[in-house]
């Protein structure tokens, strides 16, 4: 049997019973697998990762590392909600690095998108070794792979062409030698929040908006800089918070804020205040291939705008994309 193909029998996971049976399969298959050896993992904090960590955790506990690097990318609180739940809820092996100085420092001065995600994607298995090589006797390494992604593998192997290189940043050393631990491989997204629900990570976490590897790197457009990324990451924040309070975000795809290299002249307190604008995007869609925009009502814009041209340091205008994809893409970069 191919076991990297869904048996038509498997039935789809939508229910808490459904997913515990799930859960109660895939504990033991991983406890058989792995018997008492070690399993290294990159834990991001997305809905993949998290759940198969949580799901580990519970089949082996203290035998599965979880190595999750900050490379200062990250949205506001990410990291923090990742040491909370794992450390401090779950109790979990958990590494964390601070690499921020280390990416930045390396992505000064770029601003070609594809060098940029290629310098991101590149440092990040780097740090990720370095943690691998400080461990001892670890056999095998965990991913958060999921069905869609065996699918698209299987495209890209047929030739179709990539708009982007849109690697995520969880990627596989090839020179490790492990065996892989990918307990749902099989599953779909949809049947992953229900596991994850099921294994009592918090909604946010289950249900947090797809978030690209290279992170906030692919929002601040150009060569990114400090007070650029700290201004994109307080704006995106506040977005967040209002889409939150008005049930928007429970009802978009994805949104986001991306903050461009450009100044315009503002006026603050009575006198010229240079800044950046910053560029809402909110967007829907089935697959990604393509994404219609949602229409946020006039208020809801208006209270953003206030917010973040108030709140924010560096920013002076706020600007509503309009485009779908195509023209558009989802990212502007
Ligand atoms: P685009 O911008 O191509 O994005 O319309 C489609 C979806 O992919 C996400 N995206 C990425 N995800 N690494 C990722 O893991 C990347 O380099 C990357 N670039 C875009 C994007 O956020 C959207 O959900």
């Amino acid at each position: 049997m191919d076991q990297n193909k869904r048996p038509e029998s498997m039935e789809r996971i939508t229910t808490p019973e459904l997913a515990e049976a799930f859960i109660s399969e895939q504990v033991k298959a991983v406890q058989e697998q792995v018997g008492n050896k070690k399993v290294l993992l990159a834990l991001s904090g997305g809905v993949d990762s998290s759940v198969v960590a949580a799901l580990l955790i519970k089949a082996i506990g203290k035998q599965i590392v979880c190595v999750h690097v900050n490379h200062g990318l990250m949205r506001k609180g990410e990291s923090e909600t990742v040491i909370e739940v794992f450390q401090n809820q779950l109790d979990a092996n958990l590494i964390y690095v601070d690499a921020t100085d280390r990416f930045l420092d390396l992505l000064a001065g770029v601003s070609d998108p594809e060098s940029k995600r290629k310098i991101i994607g590149a440092e990040f298995i780097k740090v990720f070794d370095e943690e691998a090589a400080k461990l001892d006797g670890i056999s095998f390494l965990a991913q958060g792979t999921i069905y869609p992604d065996i699918l698209e593998s299987i495209k890209q192997a047929e030739g179709k062409k990539a708009v982007k290189s849109h690697h995520n940043v969880g990627g596989l050393p090839e020179e490790m030698e492990m065996q892989l631990v990918e307990p749902i491989k099989l599953l779909f997204k949809d049947e992953v929040r229900v596991v994850g629900e099921a294994l009592g990570l918090p909604h946010a976490m289950v249900y947090r908006q797809p978030f690209p590897g290279p992170g906030l790197g692919v929002r601040c457009l150009g060569a990114i800089t400090r007070d650029r990324l700290h201004a994109l990451r307080e704006a995106d924040a506040i977005l967040r918070e209002e889409f939150d309070n008005c049930g928007l975000a429970e009802k978009v795809w994805q949104y986001f804020i991306a903050v461009p290299d450009i100044k315009s002249v503002g006026v603050k307190d009575e006198s010229r205040y240079e800044g950046w604008p910053a560029i809402i995007r909110a967007v829907n869609t089935k697959d990604a291939m393509t994404a219609t925009i949602e229409e946020i009502p006039y208020a809801v814009l208006h209270k953003i705008t206030d917010r973040i041209t108030s709140e924010v340091e560096g920013i002076n205008r706020v600007l509503f994309d309009l485009t779908p994809k195509p023209t558009g893409t989802i990212e502007w970069e």
